[in-house]
């Protein structure tokens, strides 16, 4: 039997560039798709996959992520009194159980494998997941489900994908697939952000992983990668020669709140899927677009 995933790593330190000057004095994990900050849909996403321990690593500058997943006395005590009842609840359902959430800190933005390797001891000796919460998934199952699911039957290590325009390559990871069975492509490598001629294929890597704990092994001796960088890409080329690895094709969309683009897609569909806005939003758009 596989063992259980039971914790998430969430790297939250990034600063946010694509989407600057939004994110000069508020961290882009708190940027609003309609009423939620996207660590929250990436935290409840993780929930739903049966996650119990949330690790976040932040940066300077991100404390504010904290408080969000704590009590506001004043604000609570203030909607208690208004007798604001609905609201204080969708408040109080932000804040995780005592313990269920912890912190570590990356100290230099030195790479998104430095920033799980910050990780390492709360994750300790057992395969764990990785959620970047520049993506939401607006759906149920949500991408993570997916992947655990996948985990259950094949375990090993396994990074979701999903195809791009091939001039999209270098933004992202992209994997050399060899063969594929169902959802589940077994690879013979993966890049960091290839240049469009050099691309081994159009599947870029989506910011959802299942990991062995070997790879903290290889991110300790990482050497710097693509934009000088320590990239979990790269380690996690060199573990796929030495553990089973599959990329796995999730059902459903994903949306890039990275980018302005994807961050307003995001609001449109998920206000579209929200019973009290979408009849005016839909409205709204069909006038917009005659
Ligand atoms: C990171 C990963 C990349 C992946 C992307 C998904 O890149 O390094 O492999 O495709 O997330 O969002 P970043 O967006 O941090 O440059």
């Amino acid at each position: 039997m596989n063992q259980h995933i039971k914790k998430v790593v969430i790297p939250v330190a990034g600063l946010g560039t694509r989407v600057l000057p939004a994110t000069k004095s508020i961290p882009k994990e708190l940027l609003p798709v309609v009423d939620r900050p996207l660590i929250d849909y990436v935290v409840a996403e993780a929930r739903d996959a049966g996650i119990e321990q949330i690790i976040l690593v932040t940066g300077r500058g991100k404390s504010a992520i904290e408080d969000y997943f704590d009590h506001a006395f004043e604000l609570e005590a203030t909607l208690k009194a208004k007798a604001k009842g609905d609201i204080l609840a969708e408040v109080e359902k932000t804040i995780p159980r005592a313990g269920d959430l912890s912190y570590t800190r990356q100290q230099a933005p030195l790479g998104l494998g430095h920033a799980v390797w910050c990780a390492r001891a709360m994750v300790g000796d057992e395969p764990f997941a990785v959620s970047l919460p520049d993506e939401i998934v607006p759906h149920r199952p949500g991408f993570l489900r997916q992947m655990v699911d996948a985990y259950e039957e094949v375990g090993g290590n396994l990074v979701a994908v999903e195809e791009v325009p091939k001039s999209d390559t270098s933004k992202y990871g992209v994997i050399a697939p060899k063969v594929r069975k169902g959802a589940l492509i077994e690879m013979t490598g993966m890049v960091e952000k290839p240049k469009p001629e050099a691309a081994p294929s159009n599947f870029r890597i989506i910011g959802r992983y299942i990991l062995q704990p070997e790879i903290f092994r290889l991110l300790e001796t990482q050497e710097k990668g693509a934009g000088g960088e320590i990239q979990l890409t790269d380690s996690m080329n060199k573990l796929n020669s030495s553990q089973a690895f599959h990329a796995c094709v999730c059902v459903g969309v994903i949306h890039d709140c990275g980018s302005k683009l994807g961050w307003l897609q995001a609001n449109v569909d998920l206000g579209l899927k929200n019973a009290e806005l979408r009849d005016a939003l839909g409205d709204f758009i069909r006038e917009r677009i005659k």
